[in-house]
């Protein structure tokens, strides 16, 4: 097991990665301060697949469990659900001391940890998260938040958790587009931050994705290091040092919302966006273009999508440029800077050069 520190001034707390991390014998919740009540966050999907691993660890620590599902999809991330949550959690904390446990993908660890966060102006917050995305970054910095139907995640809050607890093994039951999705998110982490990161995956593509829990145990905890730094450095995003963790979401964004969100996955529409991202850095002369071409073939190795179907250009720019960062001649991106491993933040991009990178990526049929 290897433990990853989120060193924030006033609320630090412990990331644990492993295998078979949730079992009896883990005593991890021991140290936290938290009661004896735990109110479990999950889905049906998850629960039934690793909920008797959590019964079993919550159990060893003594704790009373109450289990709540919610919807599986992206809807249970809405203030109607927020609200029967938090009345489910009002019948079940008697004893006035109950703490919340988010068991699942981002959707639950996202809609948790807003509840967890104003139920009573805040509770303990616990993540077990149980896809790749949710362990490498959505259960990582404190970002809660529920959808609006006039757009995701208009609702939120910056809210630590105590402890997250990334055990591998759930992975073995994640269907491989969702593992491929975390794994475009991991290789964002290798491109902005370690290039050593980003060789291991390009060595390793075949294990990961077939859900072997020692190279994904390797990759969340290298993806763990490298945003708990990041998010240290810039707690609430006021620092634009969180920025780079935008790689590839400029056009990634765009590419999900035109294709209403069905079209593409997020890690997907990222990975799409990544090449983009790179495109520009070439064609700015950042870096080689022979760069764009070792990233695209990590990514087709990864059975991530390199090029754009069923959307037109036209409809990607003018869902890019709806985004405030687009306002007239202004934008900003993140592109590589020389290598793998380095990016930089650069503002004002000619139009024709975006337009050319996405070009680029549309397929000829
Ligand atoms: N807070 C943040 O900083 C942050 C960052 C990134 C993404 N997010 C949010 O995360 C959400 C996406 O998260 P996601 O990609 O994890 O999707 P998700 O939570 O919808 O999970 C994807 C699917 O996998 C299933 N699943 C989860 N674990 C499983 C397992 N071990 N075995 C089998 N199936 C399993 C889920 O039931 C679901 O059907 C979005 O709402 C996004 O906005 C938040
Ligand atoms: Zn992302």
């Amino acid at each position: 097991m290897k433990t990853i520190t989120v060193a924030l001034a006033n609320t630090p707390y412990k990331i644990y990665v492993g295998e078979q991390l949730i079992c009896a014998k883990n005593r991890l919740l021991q140290p936290l301060a938290m009661g004896k009540d735990v109110f479990v966050l999950s889905n049906k999907t998850v629960y039934q697949a690793h909920g008797k691993k959590l019964h079993a660890f919550l159990s060893a620590h003594g704790l009373r469990a109450y289990v709540h599902l919610v919807g599986d999809s992206e809807t249970s991330k809405s203030l109607r659900s927020a609200i029967s949550v938090l009345q489910a959690i009002v019948r079940f904390d008697r004893q006035k001391d109950v703490s919340l446990v988010a068991f699942g993908g981002g959707v639950i660890g996202d809609l948790a940890g807003f509840c967890a966060s104003i139920y009573k102006r805040g509770i303990p917050l616990i993540h077990i998260p149980t896809t790749l995305l949710a362990q490498v970054d959505a259960s990582i910095g404190g970002k809660t938040a529920v959808d609006l139907p006039q757009g995701k995640n208009l609702i939120g809050s910056f809210y630590q958790p105590k402890a997250v607890l990334s055990d591998a093994t759930f992975l073995k039951t994640l269907p491989t587009p969702q593992l491929a999705c975390g794994l475009a998110e991991v290789v964002k982490y290798g491109i902005i931050k370690d290039v050593t990161l980003f060789s291991f995956i390009e060595q390793n593509y075949h294990a990961l994705l077939l859900a072997d829990s020692a190279a994904l145990s390797h990759v969340i905890e290298q993806a763990s290091r490298i945003k708990a730094k990041i998010v240290t450095q810039d707690e609430r995003e006021t620092r634009s040092i969180r920025t780079i963790l935008n790689f590839g979401h400029t056009i990634g964004h765009a590419l999900e919302a035109a294709g209403n969100y069905r079209r593409y996955n997020h890690g997907q529409a990222v990975a799409l966006g990544m090449l983009c991202a790179a495109d520009i850095s070439a064609q700015l002369g950042l870096m080689p273009a022979a760069t764009v071409r070792r990233i695209e073939t990590l990514l087709a190795n990864l059975t991530l999508p390199v090029q754009i179907k069923h959307i037109s250009l036209n409809t990607i720019l003018s869902y890019q440029f709806r985004d405030k960062k687009f306002s007239g001649k202004t934008n900003r991106w993140v592109l590589i800077s020389g290598r793998i491993g380095r990016v930089c933040v650069k503002q004002n991009i000619p139009l024709a050069i975006i337009r050319a990178a996405v070009a680029k990526r549309m397929a000829s049929v």
